[in-house]
């Protein structure tokens, strides 16, 4: 497959360039910043785009058969807009291409009313400072939901809190539609979750959903 992918010089996206390379895919890496990108490949492309230029990705994204997104912006500049704004020039980008594949990286307890589920630590301490994250990612799955993007496969895949720990081969718990999953534990490293949204694309799993991950017991 050729893979474009935002947020290709973050932790998580690192990772997904590097696995993806490595299992034989090209990758298009879409960055602001190419001199970040350290992972040089004959298969991967490094280009400059803009996140929210519709026109900027179009161009980019004409000849790829999937898009992965792990992009993140700061908890701290308030109210967070990135994830909303950058997906909806994607969206835009996408219709006017082939393949109309979008996999996205949300968190766990977007939606509102999951957020009870949580742990206390985290309603009471966490929530206070990434809850404009999980607002804009939430109106992003909405807007996704919407009727403007009713011609996009779109998979928005949901991990708990994120480590650095190496890739693993544990099996994945999924389940779509819902916003946590009780697996082995809340945690799961960034290289687990490249794993799996490399998966989503390969076997082409998840249509429209969002869809709660956790490594298996
Ligand atoms: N921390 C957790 O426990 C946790 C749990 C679940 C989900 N998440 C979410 O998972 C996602 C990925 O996390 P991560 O730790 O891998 O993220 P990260 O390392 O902070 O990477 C974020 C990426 O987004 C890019 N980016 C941000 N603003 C941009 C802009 N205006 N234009 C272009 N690129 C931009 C960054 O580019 P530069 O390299 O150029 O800065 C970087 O490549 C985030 O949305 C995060 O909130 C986190």
């Amino acid at each position: 497959m050729k893979i474009a992918v935002l947020g290709a010089t973050g932790q998580t996206g690192m990772n997904v360039v590097s696995q993806a390379l490595d299992k034989g895919h090209s990758v298009k890496a879409i960055v602001r910043t190419p001199a970040k990108m350290t992972i040089t490949h004959a298969n991967l492309e490094v280009v400059e785009g803009n996140i929210f230029s519709a026109e900027s990705l179009q161009e980019h994204f004409k000849d790829v058969d999937a898009v992965i997104s792990t992009l993140g912006f700061s908890p701290f500049t308030r109210p967070v807009t990135g994830y909303l704004n950058a997906t909806k020039a994607m969206v835009t980008a996408l219709k006017s291409c082939e393949k109309k594949r979008l996999l996205l990286m949300h968190s766990w307890y977007t939606q509102p009313q999951s957020q009870s589920k949580a742990p206390f630590f985290i309603r009471w301490f966490l929530f206070t400072i990434i809850g404009s994250n999980l607002t804009n990612m939430y109106e992003t799955e909405q807007y996704l939901e919407s009727d403007e993007c009713q011609d996009i496969n779109y998979s928005v895949i949901l991990p708990g809190g994120l480590s650095n720990a190496a890739v693993t081969n544990t099996p994945f718990l999924a389940k779509e539609d819902e916003y946590d999953i009780k697996g082995n534990g809340s945690r799961i490293a960034r290289a687990d979750v490249a794993r799996y949204l490399i998966k989503t694309a390969e076997e082409d799993l998840h249509h429209r959903k969002v869809v709660s991950i956790a490594l298996d017991a």
